[in-house]
């Protein structure tokens, strides 16, 4: 349908119809991971957008896909009250809770009900508010009850729909995460520059949430999964299950959930997630449990911290703190030397750990590891555990090189 000339009669229409195609592209592309042309055919729609913007002053709209990076940088935050407090989950310590929070739960709703898993994913939480269809403020958590302006920064993440299919008034929340394996790249690529690594992803994500100039938040490739609509005008959705086809229908991205009939199939489903939890290329810091259908959530209600509806289920910790007792180097099979830290034995996930590979040289330099030094260390599924980053520094030197031989 489209072709260079084809609308000359018509600008706007030129202009709504890119709106329009570029938007639908975007998602199948960023939401649905299933790019449906090729990134030429893509950019040039996006170049002839462009172009008309710097021909025709303010005759592109604001929602347009050319207007995720603002050229302006933030001045200071402003903080707004959140329509609905953004209060946090009840924690349990892997399957402890689960079977005290399903009797707490029958108790008060009796039988019927049905309960939702989901996954934790660890980023960092906000919402987003539409009017007209239009995305018209993103909000951090703050302290739950008030939160700080984040629209430009989340403006730039490529999944965050700027404009929907309806004028209801619409309240959405959500997660802003990284993938591990682009975090484990910009960190090595920062160490290879000098530059001071990032200590985790969910820091990287506040970072790039928090900084005042949006191009540099468009240089990360954030990413937004939803779990939740608080407003959807005035009607209210029966369900969690009915609330996430909303979510997908709107353009949303939702991760894939699962309705849980009993205790066991809860317990069944952690394991499951837990198993797989290396696969996933997030964070993941346990799972999530809701009762499914929002009148027996009125019931049963919130504390002034957590909802009484809600658990999450908290995988044993992959990450923890231990210090360095020495650094060994050790000949690969394919002749390359790598240091290992000797560390004091820690459980991680339930394994024992007593040693860390740094085989990441320019990484392993620019931590500058020494014994003595209280590192992070983190294992993910069957992954050899690895030394993330340092928090004490024991001011003791290291840097021998091996002795080689030959
Ligand atoms: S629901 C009232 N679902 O974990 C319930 N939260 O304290 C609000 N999170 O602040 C949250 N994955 O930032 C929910 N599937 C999920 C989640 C999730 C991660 C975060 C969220 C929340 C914190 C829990």
């Amino acid at each position: 349908k489209w072709k260079k000339g084809s609308f000359s009669s018509s600008l706007e229409k030129e202009i709504i119809f890119l709106c329009e195609v570029l938007d639908f592209l975007n998602y199948f592309y960023y939401v649905d991971s299933k790019p449906l042309v090729a990134d030429g055919l893509y950019d040039s729609l996006f170049n002839r957008l462009k172009q008309i913007d710097v021909e025709n002053t303010h005759k592109v709209p604001a929602y347009a896909p050319i207007f995720r990076v603002g050229s302006s940088i933030v001045g200071d935050r402003e903080t707004f009250k959140h329509e609905v407090p953004m209060i946090s989950l009840n924690n349990s310590k892997e399957l402890e809770g689960v079977e005290k929070f399903n009797e707490r739960v029958e108790k008060s709703v009796g039988k019927g009900f049905s309960f939702i898993g989901e996954l934790k994913l660890d980023g960092v939480g906000f919402s987003l508010k539409y009017e007209g269809g239009l995305l018209t403020r993103a909000l951090s958590r703050g302290d739950g009850a008030i939160g700080e302006d984040i629209t430009a920064n989340v403006k730039t993440i490529k999944n965050v729909p700027l404009k929907i299919k309806t004028k209801k008034s619409v309240l959405v929340r959500g997660e802003i995460v990284i993938k591990n394996s682009f975090f484990k790249e910009m960190n090595d690529n920062r160490a290879r520059l000098g530059k001071k690594i990032r200590s985790n992803p969910r820091n990287t994500v506040a970072g790039a949430l928090r900084t005042k100039d949006p191009s540099h938040t468009a240089k990360i490739p954030l990413f937004a999964f939803f779990y939740d609509i608080p407003i959807f005008g005035e009607e209210v959705l029966n369900t969690h299950s009915e609330s996430m086809d909303v979510l997908k229908k709107m353009g949303f991205y939702v991760d894939s959930n699962r309705v849980l009939g009993s205790k066991e199939q809860i317990e069944e489903y952690y394991k499951k997630i837990l198993k797989m939890r290396s696969e996933i290329d997030v964070d993941c810091d346990g799972v999530v449990v809701k009762v499914n259908e929002k009148e027996y959530r009125d019931v049963l209600g919130s504390t002034s911290h957590h909802p009484r509806w809600a658990l999450a289920l908290k995988f044993p910790a992959n990450k923890t703190l231990t210090e360095i007792e020495n650094i060994e180097w050790q000949l690969g099979r394919t002749g390359i030397l790598t240091p290992v830290a000797k560390l004091k034995p820690i459980d991680l996930g339930g394994v024992k750990v007593s040693n860390a590979s740094l085989h990441n040289y320019s990484l392993f330099k620019s931590l500058n590891l020494a014994p003595g030094d209280t590192v992070e260390v983190q294992r993910a599924g069957d992954v050899i555990p690895q030394v993330v980053g340092k928090v004490v520094n024991s001011g003791n030197d290291f840097f021998k090189y091996p002795k080689v031989w030959n």
